[in-house]
């Protein structure tokens, strides 16, 4: 938010904007305090009850992005942080659907963990710095339960994928931002750390415009 992708602040006053992916509506809650009109949708009820939990005074709508419940032209912007695009097999279908309902203008903004990381360990000490992987290698990454079930699946797309799935879906691609680590965060989680960040990118962010 920060970087202003989305626009100025003084900008989102009174726009609507469609969250996707939204688990507890953090960005949501961010843009309602800029005094924007956000909606935010997420496939899981147990997200969105976290939303509920925490306070959302804009509406949360529990439904897939690839089947977004909108009329076209319903919204000015939308945006994603993580959310959604990683976790389905054809991410051109759900960017068809944000163009869809987003104005003439109007921006997609949305993170995804930078394709890079596909290829290391997710670790955030020195042997998260190793290539263990191929990057080219599309496989998903699927956990599964005791009966074989899937209950965790996330799709990896290259850089250039990516790229050709958001021009094959109708959108101009305005931006790539690559952040980078700051100096003033030391701390681990997961395969996030302060060595790895300073070496290699951990977030890409895509800036979509409809035309
Ligand atoms: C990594 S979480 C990110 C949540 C939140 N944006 C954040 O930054 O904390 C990914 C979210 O995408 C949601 N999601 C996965 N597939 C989806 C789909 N097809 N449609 C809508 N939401 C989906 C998940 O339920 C989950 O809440």
């Amino acid at each position: 938010m920060e970087a202003e992708l989305l626009g100025p602040p003084e900008a989102l006053k009174n726009k609507d904007v469609l969250e996707i992916g939204a688990g507890a509506a953090q960005c949501s809650r961010w843009l309602a305090a800029q005094g924007a009109r956000p909606v935010a949708l997420d496939i899981s009820h147990r997200q969105l009850q976290h939303a509920l939990r925490i306070g959302s005074a804009f509406p949360l709508v529990c439904a897939d992005a690839g089947a977004l419940p909108f009329a076209d032209g319903s919204f000015d912007l939308a945006c994603s942080a993580y959310g959604a695009l990683p976790f389905v097999a054809d991410p051109v279908v759900v960017l068809r659907e944000l163009r869809r309902v987003l104005r003439p203008g109007g921006r997609f903004v949305f993170s995804v963990t930078h394709p890079i990381r596909w290829a290391f360990p997710d670790e955030p000490g020195p042997e998260g710095l190793s290539v263990s992987a191929s990057y080219f290698d599309r496989t998903p990454y699927v956990e599964q339960d005791e009966e074989g079930r899937a209950v965790y699946v996330e799709h990896h797309r290259t850089v250039g994928d990516r790229v050709r799935d958001v021009v094959a879906a109708g959108f101009r691609l305005v931006d790539l931002v690559e952040p980078e680590w700051p100096a003033w965060n030391s701390s681990e989680w997961g395969g996030w750390s302060p060595l790895r960040g300073s070496l290699i990118p951990g977030t890409a962010i895509f800036v979509c415009e409809r035309n």
